[in-house]
């Protein structure tokens, strides 16, 4: 592995916002970074893991070491009657992941289809589509402590999971170098259609649900994401900007009777959770543009570069849309992505 100093970011983050690392090193083997990473991370105390690059957003260019994480490597560790458990290296696309999976009929991350990025990042803000969220068929992964130089095993119970988050964005932030995840998939799938548009899709091409596959989920849920997404290889987006906020139920009660068509769920707990693109879109933001920084014509959550925008004007963007939201609604919206 090469030691590369003013390396360009540019290919490197799904927005393609030009920002410069003072210095890059990238890993394909699993022993050479974990060797790096307990030998030598302590003489670059400012340094920023990088999977890829889908959920960043660089608003200037990064003083420091970039460790791009490429370790590839997908393997059956144990299986039972019921379930396989199968560990993928952290650098592996979290795609080809899922491709692997559902080819064999090893059930539970097939609604989880074409999102973008690594494994590693999968359990980072628990990603989730379609009714599912990581955590629903995890197991444990194994990550570098860098305090301790120790690679522990953690199970679900240790990662505090929840909607789009997890310890690695709380207190354990910047702790941990996630090297392999381990899920545990079903040798009897059963299927999760529940969510938007899912069955209908389904329905549209098949008589009946009777020899619906994981395969063909899997190809619904490629296809509705293709048609509501912007492709980052043709325009520059890191997905939702924003994760969909939580109100309460006196808030959501205002809310409904003031918008009769918000679009909103009810949660477990009493409380309501609200589509942030409906709110963003009601703002007026759907399909603005500022320069080179956008708000996507078809879906108002997702923040788009189309072309020459700079990582500022895009957090500038997302900050008016926060104030417009919060003055319309008074609702707070939070980032999803990692500004850095
Ligand atoms: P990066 O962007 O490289 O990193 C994200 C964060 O994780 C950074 O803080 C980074 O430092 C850290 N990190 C990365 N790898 C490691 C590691 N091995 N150890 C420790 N820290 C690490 N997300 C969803 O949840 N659901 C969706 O449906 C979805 N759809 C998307 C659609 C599009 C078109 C795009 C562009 C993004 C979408 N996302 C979605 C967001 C994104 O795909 C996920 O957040 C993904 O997990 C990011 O993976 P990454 O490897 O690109 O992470
Ligand atoms: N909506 C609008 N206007 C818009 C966009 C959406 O009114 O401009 C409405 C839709 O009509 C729909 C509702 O909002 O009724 C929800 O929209 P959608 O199904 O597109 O999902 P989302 O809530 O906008 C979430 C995730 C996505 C994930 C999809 C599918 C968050 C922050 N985003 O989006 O994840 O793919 O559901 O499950 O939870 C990501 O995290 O990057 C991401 C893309």
């Amino acid at each position: 592995m090469e030691l590369f100093s003013g390396f360009s970011l540019k290919a490197l983050n799904t927005f393609g916002i030009e920002a410069t690392a003072q210095s890059y090193i990238e890993f394909e083997k699993e022993t050479e970074l974990v060797s790096f990473l307990k030998d030598k991370l302590s003489g670059f105390p400012d340094h920023l893991i990088i999977g890829g690059g889908s959920n960043i957003l660089f608003v200037e260019d990064y003083l420091g070491l970039v460790i791009g994480i490429r370790t590839k490597g997908i393997a059956k560790e144990a299986e039972n009657d019921d379930y396989v458990f199968v560990k993928a290296a952290a650098g592996e696309k979290w795609d080809h992941l899922v491709e692997y999976c559902t080819e064999k009929n090893w059930g539970g991350l097939e609604n989880l289809s074409l999102i973008p990025g690594t494994v590693g990042a999968a359990p980072i803000q628990n990603i989730g589509a379609y009714g599912i969220e990581q955590k629903d068929c995890f197991y444990s992964l194994t990550a570098l402590n860098k305090q301790s130089g120790i690679v522990e095993t953690m199970f679900s119970k240790d990662c505090g999971f929840g909607y789009r988050d997890s310890i690695f964005k709380n207190h354990a932030k910047g702790k941990f170098v996630i090297i392999s995840v381990t899920y545990k998939l079903a040798k009897h799938p059963v299927l999760n259609l529940d969510y938007g548009s899912i069955r209908q899709e389904i329905l549209k091409e098949h008589f009946n649900l009777k020899n619906i596959t994981i395969q063909h989920v899997r190809d619904v849920v490629i296809e509705i994401r293709k048609q509501k997404l912007p492709d980052p290889l043709f325009i520059g987006n890191a997905g939702s900007f924003f994760k969909n906020p939580t109100v309460s139920a006196e808030l959501h009660y205002l809310l409904k009777t003031e918008n009769p068509d918000l679009i909103s769920f009810p949660m477990a707990d009493g409380n309501f959770k609200l589509a942030a693109g409906w709110l963003v879109e009601h703002c007026g933001w759907k399909g603005k543009r500022i320069k080179d920084a956008g708000v996507h014509e078809n879906q108002a959550l997702v923040l788009v570069n189309y072309g020459l925008a700079s990582g500022n004007e895009i957090l500038q963007l997302a900050k008016q849309i926060q104030i417009s939201v919060f003055e319309i609604f008074g609702v707070d919206l939070v980032m999803e992505v990692n500004v850095i």
